[in-house]
């Protein structure tokens, strides 16, 4: 079991208050991922789930025990970070086993334990190794081993990939969800990365500054961000905003469209633009486009774009992806 359940939690360091009121309920198996900008709470209310650090009003319910004041020990959660956290001097075996010793479970139990966690992470070899003598992904292989052998009924994961190249991020990525998959356990993942966010989660909790903008599925959030923020967070490349007059009809004060959304002709269209940086990624093209009036619009396009720096073209959006947001950034329904 790990469920978790946040009711009106708040933090405040001092006189700052850096969580505000949030509510927020976790399922049983679910896999979660916090996402949103720096310093917008993410790890703060990470470590208040996992007890590292005090929570000040509010109450944060595992498996439907009020656990706010539970020790950390206590709580049956296991928490990776990104910095690994692992103890240089010891073997893989060993830092793998250590909350297993700690725990007193007896040695034959530890060595069946080591075997299946080191098989299920491709850490067979590298068991009498220190974790100096290992790579970056291997290291975070080994912190998420440490994580597993305790059986906790959640995981917590700080920004477990931030220290990893590109592609070894994608690799890990996959072996995270393939985990999930294999274990069903609680996941609780933080991260800056919308990507990384996108194409783990079940479910996107949106931070900004202390609060959730919004909680949803990674589909939910692409095609009905509640806000501008929102809209502005999830999707690469960017929506593209457009201010305008503010409508008498509904009080559209801004659009929103993604750049795959916006058709390019040569002979007409609603705005005239002209194309600056062209980005050539072999299966896509983005082009950045100076439109007549407005800043720059990025607009996704197919590989084999056959536009050239300088060339004039016209952009128009597909009018039922169009989003509207009203003078505070809420979305309107799209009424067009
Ligand atoms: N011990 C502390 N004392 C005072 N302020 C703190 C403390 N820890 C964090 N903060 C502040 O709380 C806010 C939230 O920090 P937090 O680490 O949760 O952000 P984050 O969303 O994880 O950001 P990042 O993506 O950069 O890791 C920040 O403004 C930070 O400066
Ligand atoms: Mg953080």
């Amino acid at each position: 079991m790990g469920s978790i359940h946040l009711k009106q939690v708040t933090k405040d360091f001092g006189d700052v208050s850096v969580i505000k009121p949030i509510d927020l309920e976790i399922k049983d198996g679910e896999f979660i991922v916090f996402v949103g900008p720096s310093g917008c709470g993410k790890s703060t209310l990470l470590r208040m789930i996992a007890g590292l650090e005090d929570t000040t009003s509010g109450t944060i319910e595992i498996d439907g025990q009020d656990a706010t004041t539970t020790p950390p020990a206590k709580r049956g959660l296991a928490m990776v970070f990104q910095s690994y956290a692992l103890y240089p001097h010891m073997s893989v075996r060993n830092n793998i086993a250590f909350p297993l010793k700690r725990a007193k479970i007896n040695d034959d139990i530890i060595e069946e334990k080591i075997a299946s966690v080191a098989k299920t992470l491709n850490l067979t070899d590298y068991l009498d190794r220190k974790p100096g003598q290992l790579s970056g992904g291997q290291r975070q292989r080994v912190a998420i081993g440490r994580a597993i052998v305790r059986q906790p009924s959640a995981f917590l994961f700080d920004e477990p990939l931030s220290n990893l190249d590109a592609s070894l991020r994608v690799n890990m990525r996959l072996e995270i969800s393939e985990l999930h998959k294999s274990l069903n356990t609680t996941m609780v993942y933080v991260t800056h990365d919308q990507v990384e966010a996108m194409t783990m989660a079940d479910r996107i909790a949106v931070f900004n500054g202390g609060i959730i903008e919004q909680v949803g599925s990674p589909l939910e959030l692409y095609n009905n961000p509640a806000n501008r923020f929102v809209a502005g967070f999830i999707g690469s490349p960017k929506i593209n905003f457009i201010d305008i007059e503010p409508s008498t009809i509904d009080g559209t004060c801004s659009l929103g469209i993604r750049p795959e959304h916006i058709e390019i002709s040569t002979t007409g269209g609603q705005w005239a633009g002209k194309i600056g940086v062209i980005e050539h990624l072999g299966s896509e093209t983005f082009l950045h486009v100076h439109v007549d009036g407005h800043d720059t619009f990025t607009v996704k396009t197919s590989g084999d774009c056959p536009f050239k720096y300088g060339d004039e073209i016209y952009l128009s959006p597909q009018k039922n992806k169009l989003l509207h947001f009203d003078a505070t950034g809420k979305t309107l329904p799209n009424i067009a």
